[in-house]
């Protein structure tokens, strides 16, 4: 009998795969929120054994016992964790659950969820003592195959883990203060911002090792938040720098507005 894929937290990343999946296989989603359901599809393939279930919840205290209750609730052959979560957080999952535990964290934002999500290549990651593990990382190989996405698996998923935060958000967050300082030091000697950074566009152009960053706050969903995930001191500087600039540029938030109306080269008005 056909077995359903069952995608759980139907938000900004939750929806998007559940979408790009259902497309190839059958699969349907769960969110605490019922409105955010298909009650009618989910009460259909609810007899329906399941394959994959994918975790796309928000991390928080809570995030191992709420999928330990999914494990029940669903019985997968196989757990995927598509949310970013805190260092350890996999060797945790797998060191309390008898059934195969896949990290494959997420890169892309809200608005083009669905063609980032395709786009990148989907890392992922299970820990050496994994049961079956080699199925596992076939079954899921297989799986963003037949929906056109790249994959690629990495030695284990404390690397995973650390990459998203340390080299993805956590980066991106460091050059945008970057930005922010360079900017603090432009008004205080009364120079144009841009001005001074096109003394880099060539050297950028040329070696690729001078990005310029807008000089805006900081908001979203991913950087600031993402820090706590980490809880390593020099990282939360990010966060401190980010809070005194706003203070020190009241006008910081609506900074971004400049860059993407004039399309002035920097690259984070890119994303
Ligand atoms: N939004 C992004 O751009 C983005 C990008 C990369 C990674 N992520 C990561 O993906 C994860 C999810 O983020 P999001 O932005 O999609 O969150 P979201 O707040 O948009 O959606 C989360 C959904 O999960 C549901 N939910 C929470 N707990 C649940 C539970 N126990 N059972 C069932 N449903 C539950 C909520 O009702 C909500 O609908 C986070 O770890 C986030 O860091 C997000």
């Amino acid at each position: 009998m056909t077995k359903k894929h069952v995608v759980v937290g139907l938000g900004e990343i939750g929806l998007p795969i559940l979408k790009i999946i259902s497309k190839k296989i059958q699969a349907i989603g769960y969110d605490t929120n019922p409105k955010l359901m298909d009650n009618k599809k989910y009460e259909k393939f609810s007899n329906l054994d399941t394959s994959i279930l994918h975790i796309c919840i928000p991390f928080s205290k809570k995030f191992l016992s709420q999928v330990t209750s999914l494990n029940k609730k669903f019985k997968p052959e196989i757990i995927v964790v598509h949310s970013t979560v805190s260092p350890y957080t996999t060797q945790k999952l797998q060191a309390s659950l008898s059934i195969p535990i896949i990290y494959s964290a997420t890169r892309g934002i809200h608005k083009r969820m669905i063609s980032d999500v395709k786009k990148y290549t989907k890392f992922y990651a299970l820990e050496k003592n994994a049961p079956k593990k080699k199925w596992a990382s076939q079954t899921y190989s297989r799986l963003l195959k037949k929906c056109r996405i790249n994959s690629k698996i990495m030695s284990e998923p404390i690397t995973l883990e650390l990459a998203k935060i340390v080299v993805d958000t956590s980066y991106y967050g460091w050059l945008i203060n970057y930005a922010q300082l360079s900017n603090l030091i432009a008004k205080e000697h009364k120079v144009d911002y841009d001005e001074m950074w096109s003394f880099s566009d060539e050297i950028h152009n040329l070696l690729g090792n001078r990005p310029k960053m807008y000089p805006g706050f900081i908001g979203g969903h991913c950087v600031i938040p993402n820090l706590d995930l980490m809880h390593n001191q020099t990282l939360n500087l990010i966060k401190k720098i980010n809070d005194s600039y706003l203070k020190k540029i009241p006008k910081a938030k609506s900074i971004n507005k400049k860059y993407v109306k004039s399309k002035k080269t920097s690259y984070n008005s890119k994303v």
